[in-house]
């Protein structure tokens, strides 16, 4: 995805345009530029790589102008460079576009727009936006004008809305044009555009980490939807010209969650912030007087939840290990028949959903295109949905039928970490909201409502060790090949301590079932190669010597995840970190920890910036 801004009001745009870039570096930075009206005409600065860039080259401009659009890239059609980079003008010069999507019909639009005389400068799909809606612009005659606005903005927004007709895909977008320096059109289908409204002034963006520090009045915009801003006000529509009446929300969160807070990077501060967004998490859920997981968003569907014959989970990535968890959680402590897919799968399959599913789609962003699309199939095939999403107002969030939100803040870096822990305290409190209603004790749920209490300062303890496990990954950050190995519950925690050593170290590595090495993978193991087990004490505990017992036999190197007091794990592991015992289900929360810090501490040695890993953005809101 990519991260879009838009201004208009009192102020200069430029200053409030960049800083707003910054807040949403992490959705894409591969080029960056900003687009300015201005008294005498458009000025438009664009940069390859990263904001400071082309901060640098604004140093040398002295641009005013009190309405404007900018965009941070991550690219899909077209290399980063600075002719790619948004924004996008027509070829008059006089239209300025950026766009986060995907145009699907972009070269067939592009041959048409070239046949009728337009020119194009990038390779990318975005440009079409432009010339399309200057080609309906100037094609007067054909222009559908409401009663009194034949004057540019009623120019501009009729085109608009033309061309926004003629796109296959998604687009989130924002418009501005020379001859109109007092309107803004925003619109979006697919991906995320929310409206601040401010005092007399108006930013858009694609999320609100770029609104906040203006306003905490915000308009989600809806897809298929388009808001024409002027500076004394808005209005929303359909992009069929159908008037949509606004819902002003409040924004939930504050600036300063959003800053850095003294850490070198957000992926450590998230990191730390684990014991205060757990409880956040848990907080208001977990009635311990009278022994009850309480979730208000699945109220209404509290019937149909305990009465479900299967349960569908869908994500991606690090959401989908989650929901690996999950899939053991429900069907161990709910006795509900559950399957995981990834979305990306689900939505191309014939996926078969009988009477009484529920499909629950776990997303931090809750703008992930495939997930949505997950969502919207199963939904279409009469599933009943249940989101697990952190931001709230997303679009998977307004989608489902019923969710619960996180409630750990804004996740800003790439890796999630934060996020995974609390989607696991969702879906662990959600398995035991059932249970309860199904057949669960009132004694035992005690006794997990007990343990989830514990795991916030459990995880702190954990905390304490970052320097050991950096002094670890010191040790091995040049290896390029590891292997992550759990069983049980410690399955899906394998998997996702290797997609953070991945996605930020770029070292190559592999989550296994523990018991999977002797069909196949054991023959890589070399003493070059670290091999990571989660052994903590569970019911397979043994089962998990016996694994190390082979990989030891065969020169292999084994960092442990181990339970605090096991002396017997040291006869294996050259290198041990120690978590404190909680129930076998509720241990994913403390054991995918180490892993979190083993996978941060290597990217640093390694040089990376771990924040916006190559390659990366933080919500794939394209294909
Ligand atoms: C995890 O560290 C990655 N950033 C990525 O796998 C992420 O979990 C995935 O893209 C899903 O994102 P979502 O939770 O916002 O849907
Ligand atoms: N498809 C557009 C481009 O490649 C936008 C990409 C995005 O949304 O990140 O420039």
């Amino acid at each position: 995805m990519c991260g879009i801004v838009a201004y208009l009001g009192q102020k200069r745009a430029e200053p409030i345009l960049v800083e707003g870039l910054k807040r949403l570096e992490y959705r894409g930075y591969d080029s960056s530029g900003i687009a300015v009206i201005g008294p005498e005409k458009m000025r438009l600065v664009r940069s390859a790589g990263r904001i400071s860039n082309l901060e640098e080259l604004l140093t040398e401009e002295n641009i005013i102008g009190t309405l404007g659009v900018a965009h941070t890239r991550w690219a899909t059609h077209g290399k980063p460079s600075t002719e790619n980079a948004h924004p996008h003008l027509d070829h008059t010069g006089r239209i300025a576009i950026v766009h986060n999507g995907i145009i699907e019909n972009y070269t067939t639009l592009k041959q048409w727009l070239i046949e009728k005389g337009c020119s194009f400068s990038s390779e990318t799909d975005s440009e079409v936006i432009a010339n399309l809606i200057s080609f309906f612009y100037h094609d007067r005659a054909n222009l559908d004008l409401p009663e009194g606005r034949d004057e540019p903005a009623g120019h501009l927004t009729a085109a608009t809305r033309l061309a926004l007709r003629e796109l296959a895909g998604t687009y989130g977008i924002a418009v501005i044009c020379q001859d109109a320096p007092d309107v803004l059109i925003t619109a979006r289908r697919g991906s995320p555009i929310v409206l601040g409204v401010g005092d007399g002034e108006f930013v858009v963006a694609s999320d609100v980490a770029a609104i906040i520090k203006h306003t905490s009045q915000a308009v989600y915009l809806g897809d298929n939807e388009m808001a024409v801003i002027s500076r004394d006000g808005y209005q929303t529509s359909t992009i069929d010209n159908v008037p949509v009446a606004s819902r002003i929300e409040q924004i939930e969160y504050l600036l300063e969650e959003i800053e850095l807070a003294g850490f070198d990077h957000y992926m450590a501060k998230e990191i730390f912030e684990q014991p205060k967004t757990l409880k956040a998490c848990l907080s208001g859920r977990l009635d311990t007087n009278e022994g009850r997981i309480q979730l208000g968003g699945i109220a209404d569907i509290s019937r149909e939840l305990v009465r479900a014959r299967r349960i569908n989970i869908a994500a991606c990535g690090t959401a989908w290990h989650a929901g690996l968890v999950g899939e053991y959680l429900f069907e161990e402590l709910a006795g509900l028949p559950t399957d995981v897919d990834y979305a990306s799968e689900f939505r191309y399959r014939n996926p078969i959903i009988e009477e009484g599913t529920i499909q629950i789609v776990v997303s931090q962003s809750g703008e992930t295109i495939d997930t949505l699309a997950a969502l919207r199939e199963a939904r279409q095939r009469g599933a009943l949905s249940l989101g697990v999403v952190n931001s709230v107002g997303s679009t998977i969030a307004r989608e489902t039928d019923a969710g619960i939100y996180l409630h750990v803040g804004p996740e800003i870096g790439v890796a999630s970490t934060k996020a995974f822990t609390g989607q696991v305290a969702v879906l662990t409190m959600l398995a035991l909201y059932i249970a309860r209603r199904r057949h669960m004790s009132q004694q035992r749920l005690s006794e997990y409502i007990n343990a989830l209490n514990r795991i916030p300062d459990q995880v702190d303890t954990i905390l304490t060790q970052s320097d050991t496990i950096r002094q670890v990954a010191q040790e091995y950050s040049q290896r390029e090949n590891w292997l992550f190995l759990g069983r049980g519950y410690q399955f899906p925690v394998a998997l996702e301590g290797a997609l953070k050593l991945k996605e930020i170290s770029y070292i190559h590595a592999e989550g296994l079932p523990a018991a999977e090495m002797k069909h196949g993978p054991i023959a890589l193991i070399t003493p070059e190669m670290p091999v990571v087990f989660i052994a903590t004490h569970c019911s397979q505990y043994e089962k998990v010597m016996g694994n190390m017992e082979e990989v030891k036999a065969r020169g292999g190197r084994i960092i442990a995840v181990a339970t605090e007091g096991d002396e017997r794990i040291n006869n294996y592991a050259d290198h041990v970190f120690s978590i404190p015992d909680t129930l076998d289900e509720l241990q994913p929360l403390l054991t995918v920890v180490p892993l979190q810090l083993l996978a941060y501490h290597a990217a640093v040695i390694r040089g990376h910036d771990v924040d916006k890993p190559r390659n990366l953005d933080k919500s794939v809101t394209v294909e």
